[in-house]
């Protein structure tokens, strides 16, 4: 925690949000009401983005798990369609469909999934996304390579190679670490597995199940950036990444690093306008799961994050230009900052900042340690003098540092005047447009 010098105070008007659940994020994409976790499939298709989603009906908190469905055009009006995947008595999904992507298939989409007890990978079609049909020859993978003692066998990745189709299953080796398992098709139907695409080591500091502990990987994701390739897994409670190259089938990483710290979880990827990428995550809850419940909704999407490479090849993460739009005219610095801002925060080298409302700290930055902070979530600040972006969306705070760092955290509470302590050569805001 950083001593607070209160420096250039601005105390701050507010303009009522529009929600009476000041928690609830508003240009944040969630369904109407209860659990989401996991982004599944979003593509962009027609002019139009679809994001499936890890969806529980019944209440806010985790149980079997359904695909939610909705569209946007410009990534702040969603529309809410019916569920698209539900678990079928009897069938391989019987006790849920977890997560997975998508392919256009001969102008068709496809969706892979996994069905689990035990944990399967799965194909549903559909001719107006609206109504999907589940393959009769479903399970299309039924299980880990003969000798592969894997803790979990999910969260199917698929992609075009040339002739063929290929596969990454998030899986690990029991005891020694997290893995994502490589298959090759022709028809998405018949799979032959080929090997481990990489594989990682159990954090011997880690405690918790097997994701915690690294034993196994959650939700891979594979796709080109610049002249490299970007991989990420989930696990270890936090979202690993890796840059390197892909060439024969074989992926060589050169460097890696933390994709989102804080509150992102499983993120996935789709194609977007513009021959960009997106990268969605998860961004979870961060209160007791009564509060959720009380709430009646749990789990947020993070904003569409475009991954680039800088000229040293490192990677960069900006949020998508699309939510430029949501902001109105700019508010100078100490000006009245409303709920649902956006910021820009220039922070002096070596001086401790802070941002808080109604007393609770949004975000902060302490020089001695240099770590950022967002909530209780904290993420090593990039090197230099710090540039931050920051969305305030309810109890969501989305944090951009130098384009390097993605933090997210979720601080609660009634929507109050901002306060920001330190010292900071700029402060902008946005207030959200009406
Ligand atoms: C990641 C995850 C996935 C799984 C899904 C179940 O958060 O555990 O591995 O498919 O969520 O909801």
């Amino acid at each position: 925690m950083i001593t607070r010098r209160e420096f250039a105070a601005s105390a701050l008007a507010f303009v009522g949000p529009a929600s009476s659940d000041p928690d609830r994020p508003r240009y944040h994409f969630l369904p109407p009401a209860n659990w989401m976790n996991d982004p599944n499939a979003p593509i962009w298709h027609d002019g139009r983005y679809h994001m499936f989603y890890q969806y529980n009906p019944k209440a806010a908190k985790w149980d079997t798990m359904h695909w939610g469905h909705a569209t946007t055009t410009d990534l702040l009006h969603w529309e809410h369609l019916p569920i698209a995947l539900a678990p079928t008595p009897g069938g391989p999904d019987k006790d849920g469909c977890f997560s997975g992507c998508m392919v256009m298939d001969q102008g068709k989409p496809v969706i892979v999934y996994t069905g689990v007890n035990p944990q399967v990978q799965c194909l549903a079609t559909s001719n107006d996304w609206i109504t999907w049909t589940k393959h009769p020859r479903n399970p299309v993978i039924a299980g880990p390579p003969p000798g592969v003692d894997s803790p979990g066998f999910r969260d199917p990745h698929v992609w075009r190679d040339g002739n063929e189709w290929l596969m990454l299953v998030g899986a690990g080796f029991r005891g020694v670490g997290g893995t994502a398992l490589l298959y090759k098709s022709t028809n998405l139907v018949d799979w032959t597995y080929l090997k481990p695409f990489l594989r990682g080591a159990i954090n011997p500091k880690a405690k918790g199940g097997d994701v915690s502990r690294g034993e196994m990987w959650e939700c891979p994701d594979f796709f080109p950036v610049g002249d490299k390739w970007l991989f990420y897994v989930a696990t270890e409670d936090k979202v690993k990444y890796w840059l390197g190259q892909w060439k024969d089938r074989t992926f060589t990483p050169q460097s890696e690093g933390v994709l989102t710290h804080g509150a992102g979880y499983a993120p996935k990827s789709s194609n977007a306008s513009k021959g960009r990428r997106f990268i969605w995550a998860w961004l979870r809850e961060q209160r007791g799961a009564a509060e959720q419940l009380k709430a009646g909704w749990s789990g947020s999407m993070s904003l569409a994050v475009v991954p680039s490479l800088a000229k040293d090849g490192t990677l960069l993460l900006d949020p998508a230009a699309e939510y430029d739009l949501i902001r109105g005219p700019k508010t100078a610095d100490a000006a009245p900052l409303n709920d649902g801002t956006k910021l820009r925060i220039r922070l002096k080298q070596n001086q401790p900042f802070s941002l808080s409302r109604g007393g609770r700290e949004l975000i902060s930055y302490d020089p001695s340690t240099r770590l950022l902070t967002a909530g209780r979530s904290e993420a090593p600040a990039p090197a230099g003098e710090l540039d931050l972006l920051v969305f305030l969306d309810g109890s969501v705070v989305e944090v951009f540092a130098n384009r390097k760092v993605w933090l997210t955290g979720r601080v609660y509470g009634p929507i109050e005047p901002l306060r920001a302590y330190g010292a900071y050569r700029s402060l902008e805001s946005w207030p959200v447009n009406p």
